[in-house]
């Protein structure tokens, strides 16, 4: 780790603006990029917190046209969702922009275009898929065709999702476009490469033997990409959704997604710090972080350094503590399959619990393995945790103190060697609370944090001033002034994991905090239309509404440890609970929504496959099809065929006469099922003798891909015997 930084810059893995965050990005990147800023803003570190939308890629302009919109409208919707559900969760980057930005553009252009002028690209042409109608070449994921390896009829030129393989379009039987339907034709075109493998032995001395404190998942990832060999990779598409690359012969063509989205970390910072931004990317004394998901680990740490390098003048990243992933109720998160806890449905849901799930995500990051987020597990952490242990702490303090004293801090009259004790292993609790944030273990710190609200927990059990108040009133002003201390404590100590309780805390104990650092010092007189996404988020003051905070005791990290936080006699303010107990109903509504979800992708799944099964048919003429009478008709009588399981025999009103047909949907309908109903028939069919019965026609059935079959229904009431034609 660079030892001699002025600065931090943090970043966090720009989401794609093609759907909303849930949990699993949260967990992964954006909860521990936030702690660990608060943290260093408390400690009074100049830290800048950069992120925004990536908005680029070939999966967003699929969206577009499965959707009939626009790309733009895509991004447009999904950036300003994710902007805000961020911040509602007290994420406040100092800029969310986005790669659509006129800034970014330019500057991932220029960053280009320096890269060719230096001739630090190749170039190869290579053979491509074309769509011959769309006109336009085809990305892996616009062709399909037939599985080699399952058979799956719907597979994508770059993966089966039945079974799993990676695949190339070359290896697709019968590839089709997905655009047009026609057949691809392969043509020869042009692309720019980063020849990764000159960098190689640089990337391997800087990784391998510079950066052994990497965390152990993101330093195997990087040896393991290195002793497989670098290839060169493109940079550039075939593609009219992006940044057109600036060079002579590339019309049709846009930076390569992966090429410009880590640019957009710069081009963001640029946005935000027009004057000084270089201070931080270009400064030795600045330190680099980028909190990512492990998909990411081989852009930030072998693809995008490559291309700082290449361009010079930057400085690399000191660290990219990367997470594994998280899943949700032992499956893993698919924003496909809606299998996810949604941001913003979460904020809307939880109104006063956002950091219930800050809390919850901290304490099962999915720092060194995959993990598992349960409901049960999220309500049970709530209620033998932060109700139980923190909250009831603080309430027993904050109430006896009202009580007794009249609301403000007693003197320490009666100390006995349990207060001094007590109060002692606080600045233990620190140490390790520093060490886990400074090395990125988010939960243990979490559990260092959580310590000392266990610690004031036990204590007041154990002294219980609520006896001593009965005989002894010095006794048990030392203890409540013993009790308010751990609680101001309480207030430094979880301000990076749970904002809105501690900024809570601050308002019950009238301190307030300093985490000042005010980026825009070094811009000189703030540009007219000067932009960040929350505003003033840089010079905190912390009360969770917003405001200046009162009163003269302001607290810093630096604090955390102290004996003596709240003087006697300080007045404390109003009393309100820090946490709720959630109960089991509001945890059961949302597994049940959960299981809903997946009923419902199931059955759609199911639709899929059904398309796929039976080809058409050979061809009929018109008047073929005339020949069939095919009508509505209503269900009057219906009764089992004795001695049959699958025989209804139905009696039905055709509006040309009541007749009885016989019906093998039996499995499928009770007889009780298929009264009154309206249901279409093939009046014109051979009447049959079946069972001894007379069956005059057939009811039109659909066979499902369970092998069920379900009759056809108007949508409204029709009259009986309206003709379908
Ligand atoms: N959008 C990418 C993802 O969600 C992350 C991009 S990070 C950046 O996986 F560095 F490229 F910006
Ligand atoms: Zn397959």
């Amino acid at each position: 780790m660079n030892m001699n930084y002025k600065r931090t810059l943090v970043t966090c893995a720009l989401p794609y603006a093609n759907g909303p965050v849930h949990i699993g990005h949260l967990a992964g990147v954006y909860v521990p990029a936030d702690i660990y800023v608060r943290y260093l803003r408390m400690k009074g570190e100049d830290v800048l917190f950069i992120c925004g939308s990536d908005e680029h890629g070939v999966p967003i302009t699929f969206t577009a046209r499965k959707q009939g919109v626009s790309p733009q409208e895509i991004v447009d919707k999904y950036h300003c969702l994710i902007r805000d559900s961020f911040s509602r969760l007290g994420i406040n980057f100092d800029i969310y922009s986005r790669t659509t930005s006129g800034v970014h553009h330019r500057n991932a252009s220029e960053f280009f275009r320096k890269l060719y002028d230096e001739e630090k690209f190749i170039t190869k042409e290579t053979e491509q898929y074309f769509d011959p109608e769309a006109k336009v070449f085809l990305a892996d994921r616009y062709i399909s065709g037939t599985c080699p390896k399952c058979g799956n009829p719907g597979a994508y030129g770059d993966q089966c999702e039945n079974c799993g393989s990676t695949l190339s379009p070359e290896e697709l039987i019968d590839p089709k476009s997905a655009l047009s339907g026609s057949i691809p034709r392969k043509v020869k075109t042009k692309h720019w490469y980063l020849p990764l493998d000159r960098y190689e032995p640089w990337l391997r001395e800087w990784i391998l033997e510079r950066h052994k404190e990497w965390k152990v998942n993101v330093y195997g990832q990087c040896k393991s990409w290195l002793d497989g060999g670098l290839e060169p990779r493109a940079v550039s598409r075939d593609l009219d959704w992006g940044v057109p690359v600036p060079a002579e012969g590339a019309e049709g063509k846009v930076l390569y997604v992966w090429f410009d989205a880590p640019i957009g970390y710069i081009s963001n910072t640029q946005e935000l710090l027009p004057q000084s931004w270089k201070k931080w990317w270009m400064d030795p004394e600045s330190r680099l972080v980028h909190f990512i998901g492990k998909d990411n680990i081989v852009f930030h740490c072998i693809v995008f350094p490559s291309m700082l390098k290449a361009y010079g003048d930057y400085i690399l990243p000191d660290n990219v503590p990367a997470n594994e992933f998280l899943n949700l109720e032992g499956d893993k998160i698919s924003t496909s399959r809606n299998w996810a806890v949604w941001l913003h449905e979460y904020v809307d849901e939880f109104p006063g619990q956002e950091d219930v799930l800050r809390y919850v995500l901290c304490a099962n990051a999915p720092e060194t393995k995959d993990n598992d987020f349960t409901w049960k597990d999220f309500q049970q952490r709530n209620n033998s945790e932060l109700v139980a242990i923190f909250g009831n702490f603080v309430n027993r303090a904050v109430v006896l103190t009202q009580k007794y004293f009249g609301g403000k801090v007693p003197r320490n009259l009666k100390p006995e060697a349990i207060d001094a004790e007590t109060l002692a292993r606080i600045p233990e609790c620190r140490r390790n609370l520093e060490g886990y944030l400074d090395t990125f273990h988010f939960r243990e710190a979490l559990k260092e944090a959580m310590n000392i609200a266990r610690i004031g927990n036990k204590y007041i059990s154990d002294t219980e001033p609520w006896k001593v108040a009965k005989t002894d009133m010095d006794r048990c002003a030392s203890i409540l002034y013993t009790s308010l201390q751990i609680c101001a404590n309480l207030a430094i100590a979880f301000e990076p994991f749970t904002p809105f309780s501690a900024a809570k805390l601050r308002d019950i104990l009238k301190v307030g905090v300093s985490a000042g650092f005010d980026y825009r010092a070094g811009e000189g007189a703030p540009t007219e239309n000067f932009y960040t996404a929350s505003e003033g988020s840089a010079i905190h003051t912390l009360a969770s509404d917003g405001r200046e905070e009162p009163g003269d005791i302001v607290l810093t990290w630096e604090n955390l440890g102290e004996r003596e936080l709240l003087p006697a006699g300080h007045e404390l303010g109003e009393t309100v609970l820090l946490f709720a107990k959630i109960e089991d109903g509001v945890v059961e509504a949302q597994i049940a929504k959960l299981h809903a979800t997946k009923a419902a992708n199931e059955s759609s799944d199911a639709r899929e496959r059904a398309y796929t099964v039976e080809p058409q048919k050979e061809m009929c003429t018109y008047d073929d099809f005339q020949k069939l009478d095919i009508r509505t008709a209503t269900v009057l009588e219906a009764e089992r065929v004795p001695n049959t399981d699958k025989l209804l025999k139905l009696t039905i009103d055709t509006g040309i006469d009541r007749r009885t047909i016989v019906s093998g949907i039996a499995e499928y309908y009770s007889p009780e099922q298929m009264l009154g109903k309206q249901i279409c028939i093939l009046a014109n069919l051979q009447p049959r003798v079946i069972r001894g019965i007379e069956s005059k026609g057939m009811i039109l059935m659909a066979e499902q891909p369970d092998g069920k079959m379900r009759f056809i229904t108007p949508q409204e009431v029709l009259a009986d015997g309206s003709q379908i034609n």
